[in-house]
């Protein structure tokens, strides 16, 4: 086995002079290895797709190779993968012993001390505060230190409810440092939402500051705390950072941060943990009504996020790279923190929104913090494209080599402008789909062989690793190209989520059993006649709202304790800025005289106090009866294809118990339009 022999011969450290810095050479000269170099543990030669064949086939070699040169091990793995995705047991780097707060900071701190690990890009622009590695690995360390002396321990549940900031990142590597389990809570939920993640995740510890600014506004989040910690009664203690000057009411259980952590030493040992230990829990919507505790464990996910990053985005040392989602979702996890600072990276912490103070916010922070790989969401682009080019043309964008998009499908007109507006037709564009369960990216253009074909809205080829196939609804898999099904991927791979926590019969029904031997994604793809995915969007009753996942299930448990409310159905309808939007169709209980515009506000202020402002239903429509089966089953495809102003299509309608509720619920809807845009 000639691989096998060329692995014992792998170079221990990554010859830099290898690479190019220099934006088109990346993509268009040298053999692979030249941007593989782990490539060079397999025969040559060998391309993209004689990689990604070894990738799939020779898993142990392939990634056994990438793990022992990318990850500093305090003991080595003894065996790489032992997975069945029947059973739902996947275990990566067995025997593996590690810490990846050690190879997030450390190493790179023995290398290069004051080279920059983070830029935190506040709120107001032009104030941007650069932390070295250096910095960043002693305020993890006193942070680690701080919680060890109020009592944190190895495996208990930390949750963090801050904004992006450096503070929220040396939270959670202060999490991994001493092996607690660090649940990130987007600043964005309210109160209800945040303490039911408490509550599940049992929680002891909050991790917060005293205020957020978010768009030249104040967010009181410590306020938002101090309301769901009384829901709480498990919660034993609250450090509140200060991130702005402002002195906010504090508690028996209230724990100036920066303050206990002035008092810790700068050096914190880090704790020897177990490839299979979990890392980190991240709650995620799903089609019931509980959000789920997904579950990342140490190795395998911080390999895949630091592979990912590196070759998705050929990411180069001393680039900086910007991606601007909140830490708060698995993108600012995986590609703000994790795999930027594992390959020792220069990494952006966006605080801001695409508008404050302007539409130019993204294109004047390229410009001033010259930012190598740009990453966002379809939705911004979507937003921007509407204010024009002016204001992307009036920034230098000159340093940019890659744009990078995620969160939902983008549509043909809104890459087009990303790529030759805001990149001036230089910079390929990778549109790459992955999900909080996946860990890090599954399916994206890159990396493919110098100079492969992107083409618009499309998630293109497979990452390293990940077998995507195509089932039918009668689970027969789709061997054909192009044709559509339900995407799932028949084999693990190091950066999947394990399991959802205390939870793992729900993991299994809801991604291994739908379809046996297979993980199930909920999203539906198309696979075009040359091989490669576009994905045409969810398959279950989750709805993408601003690229932030919904439950529609979710909304509805909480529109249902309204006191006027009999029953709902809350459906997606697709909106031009935000992608989806939440439409919800109410019966309200006899007697109850309330307009539909009223209930239409309680509503929207119900769901913003117990889920998040985003996800209030911008549409309310009252209706004396729901569609239903003659067995009882609310017909939401029906409803669907109403919101979506398609009644022409309802196609088959002879379960439909009363044909006449129909008719009324689209008069209701034209109506309701018509109020709402005033035509
Ligand atoms: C769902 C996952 C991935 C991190 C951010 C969202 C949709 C995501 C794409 C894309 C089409 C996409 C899918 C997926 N999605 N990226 N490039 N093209 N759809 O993570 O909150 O776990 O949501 O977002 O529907 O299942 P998430």
């Amino acid at each position: 086995m000639a691989w096998l022999l060329a692995r014992t011969c792998f170079p221990k450290t990554i010859p830099r002079d290898r690479f190019s810095s220099c934006k088109t050479r990346a993509w268009s000269k040298g053999p692979l290895t030249a941007y593989m170099p782990e490539a060079a543990a397999f025969p040559e030669p060998m391309d993209h797709q004689g990689l990604y064949q070894v990738s799939v086939e020779q898993t142990d070699a392939f990634w056994g190779a990438l793990g022992r040169s990318r990850i500093m091990w305090i003991n080595p793995f003894h065996t790489v993968h032992c997975c069945d995705l029947q059973q739902g047991h996947m275990s990566w780097f067995l025997g593996g012993q590690l810490n990846v707060a050690v190879n997030c900071l450390d190493r790179h701190v023995h290398k290069a001390p004051n080279k920059v690990a983070l830029i935190w890009e506040k709120d107001e622009p032009g104030q941007e505060d650069q932390i070295t590695y250096r910095e960043l690995l002693e305020m993890t360390c006193r942070l680690g230190n701080t919680l060890k002396r109020q009592g944190v321990k190895k495996g208990d549940r930390v949750a963090i409810y801050m904004p992006s900031c450096p503070m929220a990142v040396a939270s959670m590597l202060a999490c991994a440092r001493i092996g607690a389990i660090h649940t990130v809570v987007f600043a964005g939920f309210s109160s209800v939402a945040l303490a039911e993640r408490i509550q599940d995740a049992q929680s002891e510890t909050v991790i917060t500051v005293n205020q957020g600014l978010r768009g030249g506004k104040v967010v009181q989040l410590k306020k938002t705390v101090d309301e769901a910690v009384k829901l709480c009664p498990m919660v034993k203690r609250v450090f509140v950072s200060k991130r702005t000057e402002e002195n906010v009411p504090m508690s028996d259980l209230d724990i100036p941060l920066e303050e206990e952590m002035m008092k810790e030493d700068v050096t914190c040992e880090p704790v020897a943990l177990e490839s299979e230990d979990f890392l980190f829990l991240l709650y995620t919507s799903g089609s019931t009504g509980k959000p789920k505790g997904l579950v990342h464990s140490q190795a395998g996910y911080l390999l895949y996020t630091a592979i990912t990053h590196k070759y998705v985005f050929d990411y180069h040392d001393g680039d900086v790279f910007g991606c601007v989602a909140d830490i708060g979702w698995i993108t600012g996890h995986s590609y703000v923190v994790y795999g930027p600072l594992c390959n020792g990276g220069t990494t952006v912490l966006f605080e801001s929104t695409p508008v404050y103070p302007n539409p130019g916010r993204y294109w004047e922070t390229v410009e001033r913090l010259k930012i190598n790989q740009f990453y966002g969401a379809p939705t911004a682009i979507r937003l921007l494209l509407r204010y024009g080019d002016d204001w992307v043309k009036k920034y230098d964008r000159s340093s940019l080599k890659i744009l990078g998009s995620v969160g939902e499908p983008i549509d043909t007109e809104a890459w087009k402008w990303y790529f030759s507006v805001v990149g001036d037709g230089q910079c390929p564009v990778v549109d790459t789909w992955w999900q909080t369960e996946t860990g890090g990216i599954c399916i994206s253009p890159r990396p493919s062989n110098p100079g492969a074909e992107i083409l618009p809205a499309m998630a293109m080829r497979p990452f390293f690793g990940i077998s995507p196939s195509l089932l039918d609804d009668k689970g027969n898999v789709l061997t054909q190209n192009d044709i559509s099904g339900a995407l799932c991927i028949s084999q693990a791979w190091p950066g999947m989520a394990r399991t959802i926590y205390n939870d793992h019969q729900r993991f299994r029904e809801t991604y291994l059993m739908p379809y046996p031997g297979y993980f199930y994604t909920g999203d539906g793809a198309y696979r075009s006649n040359k091989g490669y995915y576009q994905l045409t969007g969810r398959l279950d009753d989750v709805i993408n709202v601003s690229g932030h996942r919904l439950g529609t299930a979710e909304i509805e448990d909480v529109v249902n304790k309204h006191g006027a409310v009999a029953e709902s159905a809350v459906i997606g309808y697709p909106h031009e800025i935000k992608g989806e939007g939440a439409y919800a169709f109410i019966v309200m209980k006899k007697g109850f005289n309330l307009s539909q515009k009223n209930l239409a506000s309680e509503l929207q202020g119900l769901v913003s106090k117990q889920i998040a402002k985003y996800a209030a239903p911008e549409y309310v429509q009252v209706a004396r009866r729901l569609p239903k089966t003659r067995s009882g089953k609310i017909m939401r495809r029906v409803l669907k294809k109403i919101v979506e102003n398609k009644a022409e299509e309802l196609g088959d309608l002879t379960t439909l118990d009363d044909h006449e509720v129909v008719k009324e619920i689209i008069e209701g809807h034209k109506q309701l339009l018509q109020e709402e845009t005033g035509q």
